[in-house]
């Protein structure tokens, strides 16, 4: 499958300044451990035949609420940018995937990085080659993380899974998605502080 824009394992993307032994001890302050990647993997087969079923909710989400679709507007017309918008939702069900799949490596790593970038104003915009606004507000990163698990959660409890069962998987993407945006933050961090 070609997803423009989608660099994960490709040269295109640089090394993130994060070595895989800090992000490990990111993890253990998280209390996120081998259940949480066995939850996340175990997520994979609620979620992959649904990605563009979830991706219509946090779109949902995002355009009903104008401080954030502000982010894929033309920064000259304010108009949304439909192209911009399509070519990101491609590049998030892949993330999605990406999510369930839990696979920490190098690649992994400094893809992260790169999605890090996409929001700040170094890269955001370049990828899909559009005018849209300089970048994404460091403070709605991590609040969107609750609507974004919340929302999900109904697709975890959709397999007839144990009460016990939705909450670990839903628990192991509440903690991915704050590790992984704690990554993505840090082009915003004043050098020296990440
Ligand atoms: C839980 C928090 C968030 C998650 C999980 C998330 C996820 C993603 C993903 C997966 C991508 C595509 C990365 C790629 O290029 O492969 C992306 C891009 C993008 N996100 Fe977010 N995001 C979050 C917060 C936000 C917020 C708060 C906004 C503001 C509305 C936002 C606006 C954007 C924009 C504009 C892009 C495109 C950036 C570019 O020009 O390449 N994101 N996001």
């Amino acid at each position: 499958m070609e997803t423009p824009g989608y660099t994960y394992g490709t040269a295109v993307v640089a090394r993130s300044p994060l070595t895989l032994d800090e992000f490990a001890q990111m993890k253990q302050t998280a209390l996120f451990s081998d259940d949480d990647v066995q939850a996340l993997r175990a997520s994979r087969a609620l979620v992959e035949h649904r990605v563009e079923e979830i991706l219509d909710v946090w779109y949902g989400f995002v355009g009903s609420h104008p401080h954030l679709l502000d982010s894929f507007t033309d920064a000259g017309s304010g108009a949304p940018v439909a192209a911009y918008l399509g070519a990101v939702r491609q590049r998030f069900g892949r993330w999605i995937l990406d999510t369930a799949q839990a696979n920490y490596d190098q690649a992994w790593l400094d893809y992260q990085y790169e999605i890090g970038r996409r929001h700040h104003r170094v890269a955001k915009n370049r990828t899909d080659g559009v005018t849209s606004t300089a970048l994404v507000p460091f403070r709605h990163l991590f609040a969107l993380i609750v609507p974004v698990t919340t929302t999900l959660r109904p697709f975890l409890a959709a397999g007839g899974h144990s009460a016990a069962e939705v909450d670990r998987m839903h628990a192991a993407w509440v903690k991915s998605c704050l590790l992984q945006v704690t990554l993505w933050s840090q082009p915003y961090v004043k050098d020296g502080d990440f």
